[in-house]
């Protein structure tokens, strides 16, 4: 395992136009979210990443605690996106992240729905995105991906019977900097083609395909952080539609459109991920 990540062996190669023209490694960053969030607020290029070690505020959506250790892959890539091209990058994350699984290790990876990366239904990496507006212009967003690649879910007893990671799917270790090198690429691949404008339907047709939700019986719950209450919603995840929201047919028949979410399959194991409650 390499010290330094982000080595010359990383860098060689590395064929991209936008994502990764400046990497940044640190051995221990609060979050790489924030690190990219300082650097965009300081002027950095489209396309900046930034890459830690060991996170010891990683977080993951709604807010949770994202375990951070080493030997993991924790990145940030700072983009400047239309409002249009905005929405879709989630998807474009949760894509090119099971791309780049796929083809390091050979391995099925699935999506659950949004964005989650499962090996056998057990979570082996997230997508996070968060944005920063001024009206209706977007000043910067930033994609954060962590994949689990020698973390030991029995070590961590929040996750223990939910979470996996590389090493242990692949029963050796995989090499992380392939790993980086070709999620990068798979990232810059999609996001030129959604910058150019060309039509995001080859993208949406291909995360569908990669959600393992569909078809499913589950439960939605809204996760609100403020206080407010939460509702749930339990039904069959027949689809998604071209907004990426996931249309789910309720016990009394009626079809309602989800944004978001947090979705347990019935069947799964019960909770998430490196989130500990
Ligand atoms: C999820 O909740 O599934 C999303 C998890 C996203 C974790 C990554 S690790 C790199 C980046 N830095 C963070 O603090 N979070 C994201």
């Amino acid at each position: 395992m390499a010290d330094d990540l982000v080595s010359p062996m990383t860098l060689e190669g590395l064929d991209t136009s936008i994502i990764g023209r400046r990497i940044s490694f640190h051995p221990e960053l609060d979050s790489t979210m924030d690190e990219a969030a300082r650097l965009a607020d300081g002027g950095a290029e489209e396309g900046t990443t930034v890459v830690a070690e060991v996170q010891t505020a990683g977080r993951g959506r709604f807010g949770r605690t994202w375990i951070s250790p080493a030997g993991n892959l924790w990145v940030s890539i700072l983009l400047r996106p239309s409002l249009d091209a905005l929405r879709y990058l989630s998807i474009l994350a949760g894509v090119a992240s099971a791309r780049a699984i796929a083809s390091t290790t050979g391995l099925d990876v699935t999506l659950k729905w949004p964005n989650d990366l499962r090996i056998g239904g057990l979570k082996v990496g997230g997508v996070l995105v968060e944005n920063s507006l001024s009206g209706s212009a977007v000043r910067h967003a930033i994609i954060g991906i962590g994949i689990n690649v020698a973390l030991e879910p029995s070590s961590n007893g929040a996750i223990t019977s939910t979470a996996t990671a590389l090493n242990i799917e692949c029963g050796k270790p995989v090499d992380r900097e392939k790993l980086l090198r070709h999620l990068l690429q798979e990232g810059d691949r999609l996001y030129g083609s959604l910058v150019a404008g060309t039509t995001p339907w080859p993208l949406l047709e291909e995360w569908r395909s990669l959600l393992d939700t569909l078809g499913k019986q589950v439960t939605v719950q809204d996760v609100v952080t403020s206080g407010q209450s939460s509702h749930s919603y339990s039904g069959i995840a027949e689809d998604v539609d071209a907004a990426g929201n996931l249309l789910l047919r309720l016990p009394e028949g009626q079809r309602i459109a989800l944004a978001g979410g947090e979705v347990t399959v019935q069947q799964d194991p019960d909770s998430v991920s490196n989130q500990p409650v």
